[in-house]
């Protein structure tokens, strides 16, 4: 593509050293999307004639449909996907395929196709967040008023259901997808028309090319345009932070399902066994999720540390964004995919989390707050209630058999009426709580929301 400066072929190690054919043909369509909006544009600049457009469009649509059905043969010596496409076009229509090229540069070009891969992929990724908060949804409705502890420090906390459970992660999955729509918002515009770095002196209608894309405007500065991937640093970074929250998820259903919670249990279909121990039950597919995470953790950190020394415009560092990128996007389509499937299958067990949840202990914070309620200061309830927990825990006696009244008279009779967990779970009312009333409301509201 550039021999009529050179007097020597490139080196073969450095062919292989630079290649990224073997990564970017994903972008073909967008790619051959691109090329179609750019000769248009030419055409009616009057630079081609109409059946050179038409040989061009017919041309590019038939490598199209090739590279589909994996009959296309790539060739690494032309290093990407777009002198693939353009060479083998070229070769098959001859000059028109040779015009193509004319106020264009592949600078211009992979910003264009990366930013139609971060489209598409951030539309496919709304939809995969979707279905795995739907997944979790219908748990949580079904298990909308199983009670179980909540922890914090992985110390039983406080009582919570597991359809609130549920609901905590189905909010962290809509932060999630409201990320990856801001990326897709700021990044569907569209640099055609910036060329190598200082646009063209062939001016083609950039904004005709723009729609044709389905781009919601132009960028405007060539030099920013083709030079930063901070589009592709944000898709990797909200890709990141959803993988996190799975993570997070894994972790849970990990405790969950071991027999020291034995809160939940998990489909055969998604669980592997021990090639030695016959009695295990492995929770795979949370432990690679969880272990995946750090591949997409490293994809983000890998482009920003490749970005942070680049000085404008285009070094070929930037070639290194598209394998992170891909990785990222195919990891995290497989987590959640495979999540949903397992959630949607995932039993929990109810009598475990009853006889977990049945400890008195959880509502030690409650029997503060009737002490409040009778109008003791806080703090001062907070030390009747620790006196209290110390002598259920010296005497071996459970807290709600303990003789309230000789830690303090303020304990009246009606104190042991706050260990019915019914009534704790009813009296969390204000919004956000996990009443059982609340619970509902939100189980209504997602669902609602989640609705195609
Ligand atoms: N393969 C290159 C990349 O992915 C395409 C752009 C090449 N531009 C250049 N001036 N060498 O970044």
């Amino acid at each position: 593509m550039w021999k009529g400066r050179f007097s020597q072929d490139t080196s073969s190690l450095v062919q292989q050293f630079g290649e990224s054919i073997s990564t970017d043909w994903r972008l073909y369509a967008h790619d051959i999307a691109g090329s179609i909006a750019h000769a248009r544009a030419q055409k009616i600049a009057g630079l081609l004639t109409e059946e050179e457009f038409l040989s061009i469009e017919n041309g590019l649509l038939a490598i199209r449909e090739e590279i589909t059905a994996g009959t296309f043969e790539f060739r690494s010596s032309l290093e990407d996907i777009h002198m693939n496409i353009e060479a083998e076009l070229t070769r098959r229509i001859g000059p028109a395929g040779a015009k193509l090229h004319t106020a264009r540069s592949r600078n211009d070009q992979v910003a264009t196709d990366t930013r139609l891969f971060c489209r598409e992929a951030a539309d496919l990724l709304d939809r995969a967040i979707r279905l795995l908060q739907q997944a979790l949804l219908e748990r949580a409705d079904r298990y909308a008023a199983t009670i179980l502890p909540g922890y914090t420090h992985l110390q039983r906390g406080q009582p919570v259901t597991v359809g609130h459970h549920f609901l905590a992660y189905i909010e962290m999955l809509e932060r999630d997808r409201g990320r990856v729509r801001d990326c897709r918002a700021r990044l569907n515009i569209c640099p055609l028309g910036s060329g190598a770095l200082a646009g063209s002196t062939i001016n083609l209608d950039r904004e005709a090319i723009a729609r044709e894309l389905g781009f919601d405007g132009i960028t405007h500065n060539s030099m920013d345009a083709i030079a930063d991937r901070d589009y592709i640093a944000e898709m990797l970074f909200a890709m990141s932070l959803c993988g996190v929250h799975l993570s997070r998820l894994s972790e849970d259903l990990i405790l969950w399902c071991t027999a020291e919670f034995s809160f939940a249990t998990l489909a055969d279909a998604h669980t592997t066994g021990s090639s030695l121990m016959p009695q295990k039950k492995n929770p795979d597919v949370c432990e690679l999720s969880r272990g995946k995470t750090g591949r997409l953790v490293g994809n983000l950190i890998n482009l920003l540390v490749a970005l942070k020394g680049l000085p404008l415009t285009y070094n070929r560092d930037l070639q290194e964004d598209k394998p992170p990128l891909f990785d990222s996007f195919d990891t995290l389509s497989m987590i959640l995919a495979v999540n949903s499937e397992m959630v949607a299958a995932l039993e929990m067990n109810v009598p475990s989390c009853a006889r977990a949840a049945a400890d008195p202990m959880l509502l030690a914070t409650d029997l503060a707050d009737y002490l409040v309620k009778k109008g003791v200061p806080f703090r001062h309830a907070h030390e009747l209630v620790g006196k209290a927990v110390a002598a259920a825990l010296s005497s071996g006696t459970a807290l709600d058999q303990l003789d309230l009244a000789a830690i303090d008279p303020a304990f009246a009779a009606d104190a042991k009426d706050v260990f019915s967990l019914e009534r704790a779970m009813a009296a969390r009312t204000n919004t956000g709580s996990p009443s059982p009333l609340n619970v509902q409301n939100e189980i209504s509201r997602w669902q609602k929301m989640l609705e195609n």
